[in-house]
């Protein structure tokens, strides 16, 4: 079989958070150039499109980064899409990777397909061990369904595909909507805001949802790609989870991003909405073993964030929609 990195690589998803940082990670690599398709080119819903793509372009290595993706709200009010269109879009990628052959696969799904309450760390093996998380379990199902399939490829077809459960990931081409985004680019810009508006002289305060107490993990989206690239590179098979190997409360991501974005203000925590799950630290023993390590620091990759969403997406405060 060819090396995998002179194969071209297909990079599902590549204008996203983690598909972008794979494309990056594999041009610094010297890998070929990537296949990439935006949505309007190949719009992974269409079975047949995919299909075709697949038996035109025969990659050697798919990176499946596409999914829809949301912060807690859109995948609590969104539950039909969440569930529909993963479930879709990865019978469409999976089943066109498993008819032409395709020998590497890297799904990607995340730490929310384990058991709300699952002892912490979480490891690999607590997979359906237990109830989801109600708020985003129509996401978590799809996900589970595409690591299935994934394990189901191996056990029928011989296939040494590859599933990366990475935690919460952030970094440049995150995406910083309010309604859709995820907690820690929320808050880059919640801050950074509120930041402007005290500068113009306003004493704007920080309202944020929940109680601020429950732990979460980050990692850089391009330590994960990373992650990824080097678990081809060793051939390992199978389900690992990819995390920063620490955890912090909201209340101190919040009171860190303050001080990045120099914010002086107060902060108050809206303890009638709700919190999600109370702890999400993945045990990543199992990639750990094969050499893989993070090496961007929290606090160092919050302000590579903060400077990119500043040099390309930050508007002056009041025309932020
Ligand atoms: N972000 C995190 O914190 C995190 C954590 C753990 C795991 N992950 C996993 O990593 C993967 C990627 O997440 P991400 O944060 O990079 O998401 P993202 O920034 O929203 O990117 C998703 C990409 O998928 C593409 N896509 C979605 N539906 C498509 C369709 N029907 N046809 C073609 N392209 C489609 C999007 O295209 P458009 O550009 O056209 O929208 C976008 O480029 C997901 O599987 C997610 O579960 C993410």
């Amino acid at each position: 079989m060819t090396p995998w990195s002179q194969d071209r690589a297909f990079v599902a998803g590549h204008r996203g958070l983690l598909g972008s940082a794979i494309v990056r990670a594999l041009a610094n690599g010297n890998a070929l150039d990537p296949l990439v398709r935006t949505r309007d080119e190949l719009d992974l819903m269409d079975q047949r499109a995919v299909h075709t793509f697949f038996r035109e372009n025969k990659p050697g290595t798919v990176f499946f980064a596409a999914a829809k993706v949301g912060g807690i709200v859109a995948n609590n009010s969104y539950r039909w899409d969440f569930l529909y269109q993963n479930m879709v879009i990865e019978a469409n990628v999976l089943g066109a990777a498993l008819e032409n052959g395709i020998e590497r696969v890297v799904f990607f799904g995340s730490s929310c397909i384990y058991p709300r309450l699952a002892p912490q760390p979480i490891s690999e093996d607590d997979l359906l061990t237990g109830t989801l998380e109600y708020t985003n379990e129509p996401y978590a199902i799809a996900k589970i369904a595409g690591l299935k399939l994934v394990e189901a490829a191996g056990a029928q077809f011989g296939k040494r595909w590859l599933s990366l459960m990475p935690t919460n990931l952030y970094g440049q081409n995150d995406n910083f909507d309010l309604e859709t985004s995820h907690v820690l680019p929320a808050l880059i810009r919640k801050f950074h805001e509120a930041a402007e508006r005290h500068r113009a002289g306003d004493d704007a305060v920080v309202k944020l949802w929940g109680s601020g107490s429950v732990k979460r993990e980050f990692l850089h989206v391009d330590d994960a790609a990373l992650a990824a690239i080097s678990l081809l590179d060793s051939g390992a098979t199978g389900l690992y989870n990819v995390g920063y190997g620490s955890d912090l409360t909201i209340k101190e991501l919040a009171t860190l991003i303050a001080k990045i974005v120099d914010y002086p203000g107060e902060i108050e925590w809206d303890s009638s909405k709700p919190d999600g799950t109370p702890r999400k630290l993945l045990d990543s023993k199992k990639i750990r073993a094969t050499g893989w390590a993070p090496s961007i620091d929290l606090e160092d990759g919050i302000r590579r964030t903060y400077d990119w969403y500043r040099s390309t997406l930050a508007v002056p405060a009041g025309k932020a929609g």
